[in-house]
């Protein structure tokens, strides 16, 4: 593209010079260039992978989260701390490291056991509140479907970024992503995400969505990108002003 602008730059002003100026110079073929950095095309979903059923539990979309947000953090299941030698920051450390973990015995399977525990000092996550009924039924669905290293593309198809809404879009999405590590007594970095006027707070500041595009150490931490649809979406919401809506 560049090339073709020189290209033309360069025809335009050799047949300038060339011929008297006229009052109906011809306009520069193509007109304005797009961006040439700017190669995501937000406007629509890609057809990668498979579509999501909503009868499956996906793994990379539903469950790995959960591990990541609730039981990765510092001094906890990550790859540097390794606690008790569990590591729940991908289908491999998980299979590799928690006992039983493909048993559809809740008793036997150690991460179902720990979630189900009663005894506050020792179910998981370690000293927070018991993960959701909500979440604990997915966890236990991918199990019983068989614990598969699946995913699926929750935008295939077309990508919608209009009227995106905080209670349809955005409280899910750090529901399910952030929430576990920005919750409770001592959240992680300070930053409580619980409620929306922080929410928002982060939102117009900027820190928001600059924490989860930046290059190194991006937000959902230790976690994969959020995908360009889902950024999309969220980049609608907050040019919207970010309402509670
Ligand atoms: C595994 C734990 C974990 C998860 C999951 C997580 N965060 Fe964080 N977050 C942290 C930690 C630790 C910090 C402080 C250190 C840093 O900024 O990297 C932080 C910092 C932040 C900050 C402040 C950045 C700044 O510039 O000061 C924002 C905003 C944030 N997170 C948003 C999110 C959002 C949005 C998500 C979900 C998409 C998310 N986080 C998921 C652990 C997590």
């Amino acid at each position: 593209m560049q090339r073709y602008a020189l290209f033309t730059f360069l025809l335009v002003i050799s047949l300038s010079s060339a011929m008297p100026a006229c009052k109906h110079d011809p306009a520069l073929p193509g007109g304005i260039d797009p961006d040439p950095t700017d190669t995501t095309d937000t406007s629509t979903g890609d057809n990668t992978g498979v579509p999501c059923s909503p009868d499956s539990v996906y793994f990379e979309n539903q469950v790995l989260p959960i591990l990541v947000s609730y039981c990765t953090e510092s001094g906890c299941h990550n790859e540097a701390d390794r606690r008790e030698g569990v590591v729940l920051t991908s289908y491999q450390n998980l299979m590799a490291t928690v006992k039983n973990v493909t048993s559809n015995n809740w008793d036997k399977n150690e991460l179902m056991a720990v979630l189900l525990e009663d005894d506050p000092d020792k179910r998981m996550p370690y000293q927070k509140p018991a993960l959701s009924q909500a979440q604990i039924n997915l966890i236990a669905t991918w199990l019983e479907q068989g614990a598969k290293n699946n995913g699926c593309n929750e935008n295939y198809g077309a990508c919608d970024t209009v009227n995106v809404r905080y209670s349809a879009f955005v409280r899910p999405l750090i529901q399910a992503k952030c929430q576990g590590c920005h919750s409770g007594n001592s959240p992680q970095g300070g930053i409580n995400l619980t409620n929306y006027s922080n929410v928002k707070t982060l939102a117009s500041n900027g820190k928001l969505y600059a924490a989860v595009t930046r290059s190194v150490n991006w937000m959902p931490s230790g976690g994969p990108k959020l995908d360009p649809c889902t950024l999309s979406k969220l980049k609608a919401w907050l040019d919207a002003g970010a309402p509670e809506n």
